[in-house]
């Protein structure tokens, strides 16, 4: 169930598998009010407990007529809420509160035009009359109304586009307001939001913090803390909330696991002990770990080592610290929603691994301030909270580092040469203004060498792959197309700086069919 201790106001988004579905919840958000993500099969005692002032039904890839289609008690339409059903979800209304829909083999796919013949309620802004551009992806299609409904909006193919119940305050649309190829679909959103819901925009990062800390200090009263800070943004994060709320209690154990880029254990150790002056227990392990990934190649076996050492360290140390009660984590929402589309067939591709599994052997309990938050909102936080930007826009780095980014043996020599190239990398994309915009970029090294020829001399050296992406939440990603120009400058700085590679070459594959990391 949902904890519903913080947020007066409410958005309950019902989730039927639509790729989209995390974008309603996105758009919901920027307008400063909050919303939650569940199954379409939450139960109806738990909806109104959540006491929600609007309920979404998202869009997904079931026809209303398929045996085990997605369904919803139609209880839910006499709650007394206003409901906008998206796609599916307004098929789904249609039937269920006596319309028809027609089934169809037949998918409508992209842009399509609407025009608008009503704009008092939901279309409010959108001028009447006038052709507006909307994003389609369904088969079914609602055929009849049913009753008390008019519309809203036609297309080309269908005269209910959008419809409405004006006095029961239910809403269908048939295409997707969420995803920006509709155009003013945010306008849309928000008068949902605040018009016909009623929100206000009350939901923001300074009062999350203020609940934060007072739910925090409420729970751990005088006990103790620790944090596995890895100088990614979420754990950091985590820690200066927490260190605002409890001060002294919290401890944060930093691993050095050998495996990360070049000065980033003295970095982080100069910024959260010497400047924030947090509690930091510093673990120098980067021998052990390199002895311990000797001879492995396998991609799943280095990210058991690396995880299972990473585990059996944290505990040794937390052991020494005597009355500890809590582990704090910096699970992010995407983490936690059980969403119908979310995890996807990707989801057990790599064993991703965080802390994994510490909290139930060590009998801690969790606390997982972030577990609400999307990353853009993790980063507001760590801005509200006046932490330097360096680290609130760091891109993603994975747990077991560079050790997946080094294809076979992962050796103290090898991780060196890599950790120049990727030196390079983050100094060239800042410089050209990109490190920002892009969600991750970096360099492989590839168990590889090549014929080159540097001053008269032949050489046989090492290549490295060259790999920039851009990606909502990881789960997929496209290849930035990166200027010619950055990348030569790139590819010259490493072959004449970085001894040991002497071939640069650029990885243009998305995910899926690739993943982001090459192991
Ligand atoms: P892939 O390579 O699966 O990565 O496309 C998706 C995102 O997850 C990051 N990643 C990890 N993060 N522990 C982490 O904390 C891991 O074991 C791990 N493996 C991959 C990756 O950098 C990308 O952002």
């Amino acid at each position: 169930m949902p904890k519903k201790d913080i947020h007066t106001e409410n958005i309950l988004i019902l989730d039927f598998g639509s790729q989209y579905t995390q974008l309603i919840a996105r758009r919901i958000r920027e307008n400063k009010v909050y919303c939650e993500i569940h199954p379409y099969n939450m139960s109806l005692a738990d909806i109104k407990s959540f006491k929600p002032k609007g309920i979404i039904l998202s869009g997904g890839p079931s026809s209303v007529y398929d045996e085990g289609a997605p369904m919803i008690d139609k209880e839910l339409f006499k709650l007394r809420v206003p409901i906008l059903g998206i796609c599916y979800g307004m098929q789904l209304m249609t039937k269920l509160l006596g319309g028809e829909v027609q089934s169809s083999n037949k998918r409508e796919y992209g842009s399509a035009k609407i025009k608008v013949k009503d704009s008092t309620t939901l279309l409010k802004g959108f001028v009447k009359k006038r052709e507006h551009e909307v994003w389609m992806s369904h088969g079914d299609k609602v055929e009849a109304l049913p009753k008390g409904f008019h519309t809203l909006a036609v297309s080309k193919n269908s005269p209910f586009a959008a419809v409405a119940h004006e006095n029961k305050r239910q809403y269908g649309v048939q295409f997707h307001p969420e995803v920006v190829h509709t155009k003013n679909g945010e306008v849309m959103i928000e008068n949902f939001v605040f018009d016909i819901c009623g929100c206000n925009p009350a939901w923001t990062m300074k009062s999350f913090i203020d609940m934060e800390i007072k739910k925090v200090r409420e729970l751990v009263k005088g006990q103790k803390v620790i944090c596995a800070l890895s100088g990614g943004v979420d754990s950091s994060v985590v820690a200066v909330l927490l260190s605002k709320a409890i001060g002294d209690q919290l401890t944060c154990i930093f691993v050095n696991n050998g495996v990360l880029r070049k000065n980033e254990a003295e970095k982080v150790v100069s910024l959260f002990s010497d400047n924030l002056n947090l509690n930091l227990d510093y673990v120098d392990a980067e021998k052990i770990f390199l002895k311990k990934l000797e001879g492995v190649t396998d991609p799943e076996k280095k990210r058991k080592v690396i995880g299972n050492e990473f585990i059996y360290l944290f505990e040794r140390e937390a052991k020494k610290m005597k009355g500890v009660k809590f582990l704090a984590q910096g699970t992010l929402y995407p983490d936690v929603i059980e969403s119908v589309s979310f995890k996807g067939p990707s989801a057990m591709i790599k064993s991703h691994h965080n802390v994994g599994g510490l909290p139930e052997k060590m009998n801690l309990k969790l606390i997982e301030p972030l577990r609400e938050l999307f990353k853009d909102e993790v980063r507001a936080l760590g801005r509200e909270l006046g932490m330097p930007d360096e680290i609130i826009n760091r891109q993603p780095f994975p747990g077991p580092g560079l050790a997946i980014r080094i294809i076979g043996e992962v050796t103290k020599e090898r991780l060196d040469v890599l950790r120049d190239c990727d030196e390079i990398v983050l100094q060239e994309i800042k410089r050209a203004k990109l490190y920002n915009k892009i969600w991750q970029s970096f360099a492989v090294l590839l168990p590889i060498k090549t014929v080159g020829v540097m001053g008269d001399e032949r050489t046989y050296e090492n290549v490295v792959a060259l790999r920039a992406v851009n990606s909502l939440d990881g789960m997929t990603a496209d290849v930035v197309k990166l200027p010619y120009s950055i990348l030569m400058k790139i590819s010259n700085r490493v072959i004449n700086e970085v001894r040991g590679v002497n071939r640069v070459v650029y990885d243009i594959s998305s995910k899926p069919p690739g993943t982001i990391e090459w192991e």
